[in-house]
């Protein structure tokens, strides 16, 4: 099994995640952890912050000569943007962000105690945590790519580009839509038999636990709605050389939780940004009095930023999946596995 947890703060000293159960024998790559990282620094709309942080990573443990020993993984990401003890308190909670609910449940009346992790910096741990299952995901030729499909209801890049522009102005903030595109996932992977164990779920909820994500589908997704039946799921042909094969791909690469050969396709939907340039009405946490929402440095948009944590988080849900189905303490035991299950399922 392979699990992971981070820690760090917004403006800490650094963030940490620690990956346990990868394969020992997994060439490892810090270029492109870093390359991921910076792919979620980028993309239209981005704030400040993203100019000052650089993001490399830094591996203090469970790799040798540039080799995965089996043992766990932590991996560091320092903050240029180290200040915590230094910022000023927040006071009027903003609406949409974790500051009013994370307030109330932990006792406090400084929100930073509540920003400060509940801020999607903390992405950043997991792109490193899901770039090294991508290194992993690669060996077996499997591709994880993002894309935007649309950011404030306008679909072409000028159109984006100009709503981007607008928002900035009226110094508010958008959201968007993008989509996940996986190639080369074999058949079988996760299961139907219990509820906690179908790889849709397992996927959804990865996607849905990134900041501002607030709806995630898969193939058609929310079309199934409104279509008949038989106008939707994928008809099944068989060739000699081709094997089972799908003319359409509406499940998306998933049925009954278990990936049935054909590319997974997951769209998510982002909220706009919740710290807006002119705040919403809001409450002073001290006094209870009426104020306008706190501002925090901010992004206008993120949405192509949230697509490749997307990628980071689907990579650790497909490899975690794919070692449970294959098994195997090193690369090379899991790739026999992998090729001898591939030999008897064609
Ligand atoms: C890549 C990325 C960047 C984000 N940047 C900001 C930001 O600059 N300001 C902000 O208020 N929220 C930002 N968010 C969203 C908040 O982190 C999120 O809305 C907040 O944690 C509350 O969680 P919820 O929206 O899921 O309820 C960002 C999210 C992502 C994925």
């Amino acid at each position: 099994m392979l699990r992971f947890l981070t820690s760090g703060e917004s403006h800490g000293k650094a963030l940490v995640a620690i990956l346990e159960g990868m394969v020992a024998g997994l060439r490892f790559d810090n270029k492109k952890i870093d390359l991921e990282l910076g792919r979620r620094r980028q993309g239209p709309g981005r704030g400040g912050r993203m100019k000052i942080e650089t993001d490399k990573v830094e591996i203090l443990s469970g790799v040798k000569g540039n080799v995965t020993l089996g043992s766990p993984i932590a991996l560091l990401i320092k903050n240029k943007d180290y200040k915590i003890e230094k910022l000023p308190q927040v006071s009027c909670p903003r609406p949409g962000h974790a500051d009013l609910p994370g307030s109330i449940k932990y006792g406090f009346k400084d929100a930073r105690c509540v920003l400060e992790r509940a801020s999607a910096r903390e992405t950043a741990a997991r792109t490193a945590v899901g770039a090294v299952c991508k290194l992993f995901l690669e060996q077996f030729k499997i591709k994880i790519k993002s894309s935007v499909i649309c950011i404030g209801g306008e679909f072409d890049q000028p159109s984006i580009n100009k709503k981007i522009k607008e928002a900035k102005q009226k110094r508010d903030t958008l959201g968007g839509m993008f989509i996940v595109r996986v190639y080369g996932l074999p058949v079988g992977m996760g299961t139907y038999v219990h509820y906690d164990r179908r790889l849709d779920g397992r996927i959804a909820g990865a996607v849905m636990s990134i900041p501002a994500i607030k709806s995630v589908e898969f193939g058609l997704g929310l079309a199934y709605a409104i279509s008949f039946g038989s106008d939707v799921h994928d008809a099944i042909f068989y060739s000699k050389k081709k094997g089972y094969y799908r003319n359409t791909n509406n499940a998306g690469g998933l049925e009954g939780g278990v990936t049935n050969g054909e590319p997974l396709i997951v769209r998510a939907c982002m909220k706009p940004i919740s710290t807006i340039g002119n705040p919403l009405p809001s409450v002073n946490l001290s006094t209870k009095r009426p104020s306008k929402a706190t501002i925090e440095r901010y992004d206008t948009c993120a949405v192509q930023a949230a697509g490749v944590v997307a990628e980071a988080v689907i990579a650790f849900e497909l490899a975690n999946a794919f070692i449970e189905k294959f098994g195997g303490d090193s690369l090379k035991e899991t790739r026999d596995n992998y090729l001898c299950y591939l030999k008897k399922s064609s």
